[in-house]
């Protein structure tokens, strides 16, 4: 894909913005072709919203609480995100359940990460639920997101051996360096595989 142009990545989070971070990161280091014209996030004062002031990145902060539905808020998210140009969707730390209309908007263009080996421990508190199964191995998960939560086809995923004394911190610190190094890969990963399948699927001269 070298010389083909960046694609249009438009990046929802709704906390504290590590893995948005990683992002930047890794399309400044030149190991993702991608743009990032817009981040949306829905919590006044995320610190995402910081990270993404000092990287030059516009966020827009769209406050799911000012809507009387989801459908009404992800209607006016995919808006933002096409008024920007976005291709592509990233779900870094997104903690709203997306509805229909996001996925009539993206497809298969949407992607989320989690901190579980999926389909293990879905849902909320993913690294409490594995600290409390026992497991004595979870990881991170980056999929393509369908209305399900959690449930999407996997992209790429890391395992990260969980340790005696862990707590939720220690665990979920492991685990974001996991992230981190994933999210930008399974990106790449899946724009690639769906250049393939447009080939694949255009007619041949
Ligand atoms: C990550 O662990 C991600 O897997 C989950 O929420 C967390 C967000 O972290 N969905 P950050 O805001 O990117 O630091």
């Amino acid at each position: 894909m070298r010389g083909s142009k960046p694609i249009q990545l438009g990046v929802l989070a709704s906390g504290n913005g590590s893995n948005f971070e990683a992002l930047v990161q890794a399309i400044a280091d030149g190991k993702l072709r991608a743009e990032i014209p817009v981040l949306i996030y829905n919590n006044p004062g995320a610190a995402v919203a910081a990270r993404a002031q000092r990287w030059g990145i516009p966020a827009v902060l769209l406050n799911h609480r000012n809507y009387h539905s989801r459908e009404a808020f992800d209607f006016d998210i995919a808006q933002t995100l096409r008024q920007s140009g976005v291709e592509w969707v990233v779900m870094a730390g997104w903690m709203r359940r997306v509805t229909q209309v996001l996925i009539d908007h993206f497809g298969d263009q949407m992607l989320n990460i989690h901190p579980s080996l999926l389909p293990s421990f879905p849902g909320l508190h993913a690294i409490e639920q594995a600290l409390a199964a026992g497991v004595k191995i979870t990881g991170c998960t980056v999929h393509i997101v369908r209305l399900k939560v959690d449930s999407g086809p996997i992209i790429i995923q890391a395992a990260v051996r969980v340790l005696p004394d862990d707590t939720a911190e220690s665990l979920h610190q492991r685990v974001q360096v996991q992230e981190h190094e994933i999210l930008p890969r399974a990106i790449d990963l899946a724009v690639r595989r769906q250049a393939q399948l447009t080939a694949d699927n255009s007619p041949r001269s």
